[in-house]
């Protein structure tokens, strides 16, 4: 993977601790954050649900926690720990940067429990997935800093020439996130929780989603590449399909997303010509992204027999299925004509999670799996077998989510735009709800199987970390050939 060694001498051991934090934490926020999602699911279902402890876990409270939750503690959590475990293995070298190091772990989990506290009270900023208020934010661009002294800091004193591809998806993550975050969140505090942005209108709005776009652009795609170019290489045993294609891959894909955020407001009072430009780049963005899709998955060229045996392979491969079509889709979806179908309708709840179930999830998981033998020392994990049935749990759940959000959002978009011949609506708003009802219900049991998943990993890592004979030797480390 890395060319040139231009330091030599044994490499001082790396440092482990901080990847095995973010490790554990992942699967326990994976679990809390999808746990609410199955609540609220539960509660579009049932709406009686909603009266439980009003009003902290009304559902318009709970939503934002759900989505911060899996991004930012769950999706934040596997991203600090592969990019910690990617940056050290492929430079060389241990972490760079002393106490800052365990300052982004303690930090961000001070920042999730912040955000547990303040959403269901009702402190929000109202800005989809800049929800947190202003003193929050702050000690998360403090926590941003950090990181990226820390990542920064690790490549600059490496013992390698090269800086593997991974980590230039990681690099570009971590500087536009931090953009993204100081912008979108520059506001008017008028007392602790509380502030005005300090945007207004359009504006606001256009700010909002070239945050929102690009959160999806670099948190939830360029960063999961990070990890499918090191994870898929690893577990499949074969190196990168092309290098050079990971190289376009990476200038394409970076310099395409930040036009796209237009998409979000399509038919809006945005200029029109803003709303063609974002819809143009966003068509244009299923190249790069099918292009990174084929680079990871022609990886397994010569070792598409281990998909028999090994499951966590199987989790990482059927991801990229997954990052494929919901690229595909998104495009599609980006396309004016098509958005006035799908705009506020169940097809972009569908779209959005078979990115972020399907994708961001998956791969995830399988990095996961790969992570803890590696990380506590232990031959494999304790057992394949529930690694295989968490696969298909995860698998049947996503289909079941996306194929139910599909359904109900076509419906929902074809029942609101049916006119009788006297130019009045063919149905009322309530009708479409009652359309939906058995599509809340298939979401719910979808979500249902995702999170058991979760907490068959959760027994199988506690198993995995806790049993002594398990335990590796020198000789028996064999963490990317763990067979059923
Ligand atoms: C057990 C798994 C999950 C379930 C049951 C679930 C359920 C839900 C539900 C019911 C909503 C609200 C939809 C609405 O407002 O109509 C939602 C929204 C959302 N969820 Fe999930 N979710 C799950 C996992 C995830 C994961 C892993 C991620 C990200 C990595 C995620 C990201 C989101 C996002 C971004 C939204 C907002 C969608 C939008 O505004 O269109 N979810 N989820
Ligand atoms: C080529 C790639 C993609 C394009 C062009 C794209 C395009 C779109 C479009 C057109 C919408 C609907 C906007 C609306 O009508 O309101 C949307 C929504 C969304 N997409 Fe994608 N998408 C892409 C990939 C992804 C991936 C891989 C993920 C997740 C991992 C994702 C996550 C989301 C989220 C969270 C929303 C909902 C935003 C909201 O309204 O809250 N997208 N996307």
């Amino acid at each position: 993977m890395t060319t040139s060694v231009v330091k030599t001498g044994p490499v001082p051991a790396y440092d482990y601790k901080i990847v095995r934090q973010f490790t554990i934490m992942s699967v326990v926020w994976g679990i809390v954050g999808m746990g609410v999602g199955v609540l609220i699911a539960a509660q579009l279902a049932w709406p009686a649900l909603n009266d439980l402890f009003q009003p902290f876990t009304h559902f318009g409270r709970l939503r934002p926690l759900h989505t911060n939750a899996v991004i930012f503690a769950f999706g934040g959590s596997v991203l600090f720990a592969t990019s910690y475990y990617v940056v050290q293995r492929t430079c060389q070298t241990p972490l760079w940067g002393g106490w800052l190091v365990p300052f982004t772990f303690w930090g961000w989990q001070v920042v999730i429990v912040a955000a547990a506290i303040t959403l269901p009270m009702g402190l929000t900023s109202s800005k989809e997935y800049a929800e947190l208020e202003w003193p929050i934010d702050i000690l998360i661009a403090l926590i941003w800093v950090a990181y990226a002294l820390v990542f920064f800091g690790t490549i600059a004193k490496r013992r390698t020439s090269h800086i593997y591809v991974a980590n230039w998806f990681f690099g570009a993550y971590i500087i536009t996130i931090a953009f993204l975050h100081i912008v979108n969140n520059l506001a008017i505090p008028v007392y602790p929780f509380k502030s005005y942005s300090l945007f207004a209108g359009t504006t606001d709005a256009m700010i909002q989603w070239w945050y929102g776009h690009n959160a999806v652009g670099f948190f939830l795609t360029a960063a999961f590449l990070g990890i499918m170019y090191y994870f898929v290489p690893k577990q499949a045993g074969r190196p990168v399909y092309s290098y050079q294609l990971s190289i376009v891959h990476f200038w394409a894909l970076i310099s395409i997303y930040v036009w796209a955020g237009g998409h979000h407001l399509h038919y809006s009072a945005l200029p029109d010509w803003t709303q063609s430009l974002a819809m143009i780049m966003s068509v244009i963005l299923l190249a790069p992204s099918w292009g990174g899709m084929i680079n990871g998955i022609m990886t397994l060229s010569g070792a598409w027999h281990k998909l028999r045996t090994d499951p966590t392979l199987r989790f990482l491969v059927v991801s990229l299925s997954f990052y494929g079509m919901s690229t595909f889709e998104g495009p599609m979806m980006s396309i004016k004509t098509v958005n006035a179908l799908s705009h506020n309708t169940d097809w972009t709840v569908g779209h959005v999670h078979s990115g972020a179930l399907g994708w961001v999830a998956m791969i995830s998981i399988g990095a996961l799996y790969h992570l803890v033998p590696v990380l506590f020392g232990r031959k494999q994990m304790y057992s394949v077998k529930l690694i295989n049935a968490h696969f298909w749990l995860a698998t049947v759940g996503t289909v079941l989510y996306i194929a139910a959000m599909w359904v109900n959002g076509i419906t929902q978009g074809l029942m609101w735009r049916a006119f009788n011949a006297d130019g009045t609506l063919t149905y009322s708003f309530v009708e479409s709800v009652i359309a939906s009802y058995p599509g809340y219900i298939v979401r719910f049991i979808g979500g249902a199987f995702f999170l058991f998943g979760m907490l068959l990993m959760a027994y199988n890592v506690f198993r995995t970390v806790t049993e002594k004979e398990n335990a590796a030797s020198e000789d028996n480390i064999v963490p990317h050939a763990q067979t059923a």
